[in-house]
């Protein structure tokens, strides 16, 4: 390993590092802009000079690999004096905005040009202008305010795998845009407003709303899939202003969906503030008292067989531990949090995690697509496929609907026939699987949710490459409340209901009063027939059917956790309370258990989640993805006809946050249908 001296220390970093990886190593900070660890080189801003002995002129650190017994200085007066001289040039077109900018207190030009930069300019003459750009409803341009460093480019061409972005002209004329003007084609486009380091690419929906001097930022979960992103919530007073990625390399990096970062306006819309009971036929605003009054004398004249709990999808874990022990006193074994019918078995841990973890997929050497679309079902997720695919040697096929991907894929097959004829060895692919160290099956909730999904589930898993060292078999969940749910147990019991048995169960009589626990992605037309008790945030599917509706927290006003698909529990904290009446879940029906006489005794959110460690022993850790033991998947039966088909149709519209969104409503209308064009197969 070369051996260099920065600053008078000496260290040794791995052969091909930069010199500005170097620095870093020495604990020696190195401004910079065009430069991102993320993305390739492109050495264009110059921002990061260091003077190198026996180099006639300072280097751009960052595009200069290290040689063995280089003499590095980064704090010198010719550096400095460089580095001024780089900003005196970029700040020759900069406008003085930095009072109305959106970036102002996070911009790296206005932290830099304060440390470095002259206090005057030497230059006359008029700045340029630069025309904004339309690039969709989500982000804003200020073109002025570019300095040219591509990252954008990059990130587009490199991470998102949309080529959309550019350069025009040259020199001084040189303009980012996109070749037509039309909305960037991208679910995680929004990371590129992070990743420009002056206020020339911005949030749209944020633009001119607050500073970030405002802001209360705290820390938490995404649960708009199921990757469990770790996000920061920025607030101001009791209003979420936006959501930023926060970084977990095992996770999510430092990229969010489009979805997570954005749907936040849906927080303040159509949201359940007060309880409500119905009556005449209209549900009229009433207090808990009077709503859990309804609720319990609608359950003392029922049998406890008779009432049924759906769990939704953004359901946090501490709210399905009191559902648990809420349906078990009551004696009701129909309890399901399979919205969607998704032929998961909750006896095998391992028959439905994503076992190669989010972070194996760079250890991958092939893949297998199953009924799944992860480029709208895990949009992050799909990125760190994509990067995967472009480092080399990653051959993905798959089984399923045909919809554009960013990396290219071979064409298997449509639906469970080819999943049988691949686990002959019929189709080429086989061998692919079969020769690969380590390859990796996805199956998504295409496959699952359909009524063959439990034979399709022991097909794939049959595929999967199995061992100590590697699991293969990996299932991609849509729904932040699923893992957790199955830890939970939230299945039918003996003799009990699955979803598809419950709302058939209301149809003929069987059950009659059912607890939608933020559930809306079922059919509440069958449910017609009984009592419906909806405890959840927004007027969505599930509180347009409900006899009573007891308003919940939404994901950024409680302390709770969730459960990604790997297996790993994250918690999430509250940023801003419940608004009116509404109250954190779990309490709601610890509340309700007492009153309805089946007092579940868990008083605190400390003794909640211990009860949880108690029923499930993996969700005992915090952020930490323990091996699940492979053994019986369950489930079997015949394998059907019917094609694959992805479960996402609208991107922008899977839960009730994002349908009460403006902002999601208007990228679905952009993207109308979905229909993304097929980018992104270039390396
Ligand atoms: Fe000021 Fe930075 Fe905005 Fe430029 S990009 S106007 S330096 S805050
Ligand atoms: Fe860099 Fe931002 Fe300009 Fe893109 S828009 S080149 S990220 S300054
Ligand atoms: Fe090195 Fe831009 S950061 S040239």
């Amino acid at each position: 390993m070369p051996k260099l001296t920065i600053d008078g220390q000496e260290v040794e970093v791995p052969p091909g590092s930069t010199v500005l990886q170097a620095c870093e190593a020495a604990g020696r900070e190195v401004p910079v802009f065009c430069f991102h660890p993320r993305l390739n080189i492109a050495g264009n801003c110059r921002m990061c000079l260091v003077e190198i002995e026996k180099m006639p002129k300072p280097q751009a650190s960052c595009a200069l690999p290290v040689a063995e017994g280089m003499v590095v200085k980064t704090d010198t007066a010719a550096v400095h004096k460089a580095r001024k001289g780089v900003l005196e040039l970029l700040l020759i077109n900069h406008p003085l905005d930095c009072p109305i900018c959106d970036q102002g207190g996070e911009c790296d030009l206005q932290d830099l040009t304060l440390f470095y930069g002259p206090d005057h300019s030497r230059f006359a003459e008029n700045k340029r202008p630069v025309a904004d750009k339309y690039l969709g409803p989500l982000i804003s341009t200020h073109m002025t305010r570019c300095i040219h460093c591509t990252r954008c480019i990059r990130y587009f061409t490199e991470v998102a795998g949309v080529e959309e972005l550019g350069a025009v002209n040259r020199g001084e004329h040189m303009e980012i845009t996109t070749w037509v003007e039309h909305a960037l084609g991208s679910e995680i486009s929004g990371n590129v407003i992070d990743l420009c380091p002056v206020g020339a690419l911005n949030s749209k929906p944020y633009e001119y709303r607050a500073r970030t001097w405002e802001l209360r930022k705290t820390e938490s979960v995404d649960v708009t899939d199921a990757q469990g992103c770790n996000i920061r919530v920025d607030a101001r007073g009791s209003e979420v202003m936006r959501i930023l990625p926060r970084l977990n390399e095992e996770v999510n990096e430092e990229w969010i969906s489009d979805k997570a970062r954005f749907s936040c306006d849906g927080l303040k819309r159509r949201r359940l503030d007060v309880p409500m009971v119905k009556q005449d036929g209209k549900l009229r605003p009433t207090g808990w008292d009077e709503a859990f009054a309804a609720i319990r004398e609608r359950l003392s004249s029922a049998d406890g067989r008779k009432v049924a709990f759906i769990v939704g999808d953004l359901v946090d874990c501490e709210t399905m531990v009191l559902v648990r022990e809420l349906a078990q006193r009551l004696g009701t074994p129909h309890v399901d949090c399979r919205q969607d019918g998704a032929a998961l078995d909750a006896s095998s841990r391992a028959g439905y995690l994503f076992n190669s973890t989010i972070a194996g997929i760079d250890q991958a050497d092939a893949c297998l697509l199953i009924g799944t679309n992860p480029r709208l079902e895990a949009p992050v997720l799909n990125a760190r496929l994509r990067r995967r695919w472009r480092s080399g040697g990653f051959q993905i096929g798959r089984i399923g609907a045909v919809y554009p991907l960013t990396y290219p894929v071979e064409e298997l097959g449509a639906g469970p026939d080819t999943l049988a004829a691949l686990a002959r060895g019929e189709i080429g692919f086989a061998a692919t699987l079969r020769e690969a160290k380590r390859p990796m099956v996805i199956v998504g909730m295409g496959a699952l949710a359909r009524p063959d999904g439990a034979a399709v589930l022991r097909a794939a898993a049959g595929l999967a490459q199995v061992g100590e060292e590697w699991n293969g078999f990996n299932v991609l969940h849509t729904a932040a409340a699923r893992v957790g749910g199955l830890d939970l147990g939230l299945v039918p019991g003996e003799g009990g209901h699955d979803v598809a048995g419950i709302l058939a169960g209301v149809e003929s009589g069987e059950i009659d009063t059912v607890f939608l626990i933020g559930a809306d992605e079922i059919d509440t037309a069958r449910l017609g027939k009984a009592f419906v008790v909806y405890q959840g945030h927004h007027g969505d599917r599930g509180a347009a059917a409900a006899d009573v509706i007891l308003p919940g927290a939404a994901y950024t006003e409680k302390n709770a956790s969730w459960v990604n698909t790997e297996g790993r529990l994250q918690r999430g904290k509250l940023a801003v309370f419940p608004p009116g009446d509404a109250k954190e879940d779990w309490k709601i029906l610890r509340a309700l258990s007492e009153v309805i006489g089946h007092r579940v005794p868990l008083d605190t959110l400390g003794q909640v989640r211990a009860r949880m460690a108690e029923l499930a022993p993996a969700l005992g850790a915090i952020d930490r993805v323990e091996k699940a033991a492979w053994g019986d998947l369950g489930g079997g039966g015949e394998l059907g006809r019917a094609p694959f088909a992805s479960p996402v149709a609208d991107f922008y519209q899977t839960n009730p946050i994002a349908r009460a969104s403006a902002v999601m409503a208007e990228c679905s209308r952009v993207f109308a249908g979905g229909e993304l064009e097929a980018t992104g197969t270039h390396g």
